[in-house]
């Protein structure tokens, strides 16, 4: 089974993550906190956090988030042009601040945002995605209206927070949606550290227990 790092914007940035891959390491990607556009452009705080003279020797999956196509391909071609050929999409930030201008779980409701998206992939050919997202916004059932579109991405792997955006990071899961959302996935899917979902639930049980690493 594969650890990865999960970002926390204002904590896990280069200095953090060069120091843990060195004296810590047993991870097998670090995700970046999210790289966002404001007034219009890349924040230069995120563009030095990627610096690949800043993340020497770190297996670095820079995380994007956008509320739609132009969003996406904006920061995609920033974060490429830096030299990066893996790029994580986050559909799941909670933080009112992103959700209102429809960015991370904001995307949930917004089908049309995510085919979107879904279309701006498929122009960096060279580039291998991953998202992370949330069972939805309010309910635990609007990936429903996601799903195949997510299918139609190009992806290496799926990230799930069992939670729905309004409950933030606190609060029961619901293993029973995400148990039934792992099951619609094309694509590996893998969860968030502190959701147990060995204890409760049966697609990550059975998944283990086929051998199978999500
Ligand atoms: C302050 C804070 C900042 C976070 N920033 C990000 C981020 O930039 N990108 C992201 O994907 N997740 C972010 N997260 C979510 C964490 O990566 C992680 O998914 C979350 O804590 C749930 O994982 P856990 O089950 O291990 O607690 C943040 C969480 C917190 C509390």
């Amino acid at each position: 089974m594969d650890i990865y790092f999960a970002p926390l914007q204002g904590y896990t940035e280069d200095v953090y993550r060069r120091i843990h891959h060195k004296h810590c390491g047993a991870v097998a990607a670090y995700y970046s906190p999210f790289v966002r556009l404001e007034h219009g452009e890349v924040r230069a705080k995120d563009l030095r956090d990627l610096r690949p003279d800043h993340n020497q020797g770190v297996p670095l999956v820079p995380q994007v988030i956008a509320s739609g196509g132009n969003e996406m391909r904006r920061v995609t071609g920033v974060v490429r042009a830096m030299g990066y050929r893996r790029i994580d999409l986050n559909m799941g930030c909670p933080f009112p601040l992103q959700t209102r201008h429809g960015r991370g779980a904001g995307l949930l409701p917004r089908p049309d945002a995510v085919g979107e998206i879904a279309e701006v992939m498929q122009e960096f050919a060279d580039v291998a995605f991953s998202v992370k997202m949330r069972l939805g916004m309010e309910q635990t059932d609007e990936w429903r209206a996601v799903v195949d579109i997510v299918n139609r991405m190009p992806l290496s792997s799926v990230a799930i927070h069992p939670r729905v955006a309004r409950q933030q990071y606190k609060g029961e899961m619901c293993m029973e949606a995400f148990d039934e959302m792992a099951g619609r996935l094309d694509t590996p899917w893998c969860t968030t550290a502190t959701s147990p979902p060995w204890s409760r639930s049966a697609r990550w049980s059975s998944t283990m227990a086929g051998g199978l690493p999500a």
